[in-house]
């Protein structure tokens, strides 16, 4: 069925991998990615699809209601796949204020936009608003989150998340908007930003300098193949229920220190160095104010309703994801830019 549909967020890490696994399964859809193209966001990232005659691309800011309502004019979109958002913690605690225009007002922006156009003929229509594990807060050893888990965020990026996500439900029981959500856990593989910890160590373990780890290294997060989440986020635009809420994980959590060396072993043989050269680069830094200590998902809900489970096995997607950043020096080197090298230092070298 033809169906015209705006991912926002497109050009961004997940977005890009939605992009692409949207214009080339779905050739009767057509997809437009609204994105401004923010340090986070990269067209090179699409390079391989953005000839596609399906696929346009819009630079544009979700905050910007009376452009996003003309969008809504010109392309009369069926369907909304909303990924855009600031999405680094650190940043978040750094600079707070960017994460609420971005994440909360810029949701608004889109429901808004979304209700008015969608409002005499909601049939058919979907906004799917993509979320993280990160607004239920932080586990203890035990337990997991699971769709009905009380929210609990505790850092200026999950705590936007979390008002987004209550602003869409908001806007299903109130003005009945046909929306969906999910709620993921941590995402890794290739077109990843270096600010984030398995392509910043990926990077930092390339060029022989020190690999940070955050307080004692025992935080614990639960990992999901990019293309997984694709593939969740597909299925739930498809065949998710109407105001439902899924949870999207990997059933694979490694603590912050037990991955990096992880990760060190399998860089080493990638780069044939010896067994334990790049280990020798962990360095332990000051924590993160008001670190998480443990997020894992119960996913059971997605499992169950939908049929669906991750597909890649860290052991592989690992070993893909390091081959991806050392075969793709060229993307590395064009997002080290000059604002890369001020956000490290002002971020690390004060530690
Ligand atoms: P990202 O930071 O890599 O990409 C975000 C994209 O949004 C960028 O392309 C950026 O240019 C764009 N953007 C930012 N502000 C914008 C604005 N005002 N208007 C238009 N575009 C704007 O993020 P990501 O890791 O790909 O995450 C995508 C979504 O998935 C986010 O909503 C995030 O909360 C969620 N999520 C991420 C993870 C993860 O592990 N990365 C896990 C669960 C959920
Ligand atoms: P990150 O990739 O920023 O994702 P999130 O904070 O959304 O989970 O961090 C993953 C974990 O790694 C988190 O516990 C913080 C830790 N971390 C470090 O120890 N060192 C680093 O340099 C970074 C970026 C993160």
């Amino acid at each position: 069925m033809k169906k015209t549909i705006l991912i926002t967020g497109g050009a961004g890490f997940i977005g890009s991998h939605v992009i692409r696994r949207f214009v080339t399964r779905y050739p009767e859809y057509s997809i437009v990615n609204l994105d401004l193209l923010t340090y986070a966001g990269n067209l090179e990232n699409l390079k391989d699809v953005d000839h596609l005659p399906n696929y346009h691309f819009v630079k544009g800011d979700i905050r910007d209601a009376a452009f996003v309502e003309s969008l809504f004019e010109t392309y009369q979109f069926d369907g909304v796949l909303h990924l855009a958002a600031e999405s680094h913690v650190d940043r978040s605690i750094t600079n707070p204020l960017e994460f609420i225009q971005t994440n909360i007002l810029g949701t608004a922006v889109l429901l808004n936009s979304a209700r008015k156009f969608w409002k005499d003929s909601p049939e058919g229509k979907r906004f799917y608003h993509i979320s993280t594990d990160e607004v239920y807060g932080s586990l203890g050893e035990e337990g997991y989150f699971t769709e009905e888990t009380a929210y609990d965020p505790r850092s200026p990026y999950s705590a936007s998340k979390a008002s987004s996500d209550h602003l869409v439900r908001a806007y299903f029981h109130t003005y009945h908007l046909p929306v969906v959500l999910s709620n993921c856990s941590n995402n890794y593989g290739p077109n990843h930003f270096p600010e984030k910890l398995i392509p910043l160590s990926i990077n930092n373990i390339k060029n022989n300098k020190p690999i940070p780890i955050y307080g004692k290294g025992e935080n614990v997060r639960d990992w999901l193949y990019v293309e997984d989440h694709a593939s969740a986020i597909d299925l739930i635009f498809h065949q998710g229920k109407e105001g439902e809420t899924y949870n999207i994980g990997g059933n694979n959590e490694w603590t912050n220190i037990a991955l990096i060396k992880k990760l060190c072993e399998v860089m080493d043989t990638a780069l044939g160095r010896p067994a334990g050269t790049s280990e020798q680069l962990i360095t332990y830094v000051k924590d993160r104010a008001g670190h998480d200590l443990r997020y894992a998902i119960d996913s059971s809900k997605l499992q169950r309703e939908l049929g669906w489970t991750p597909s890649v096995q860290f052991e592989q997607g690992i070993v893909k994801t390091v081959d991806w950043y050392l075969k793709n020096e060229d993307w590395l080197n064009n997002v080290l830019s000059g604002e890369y090298e001020k956000y490290y230092s002002d971020q690390y070298e004060k530690r």
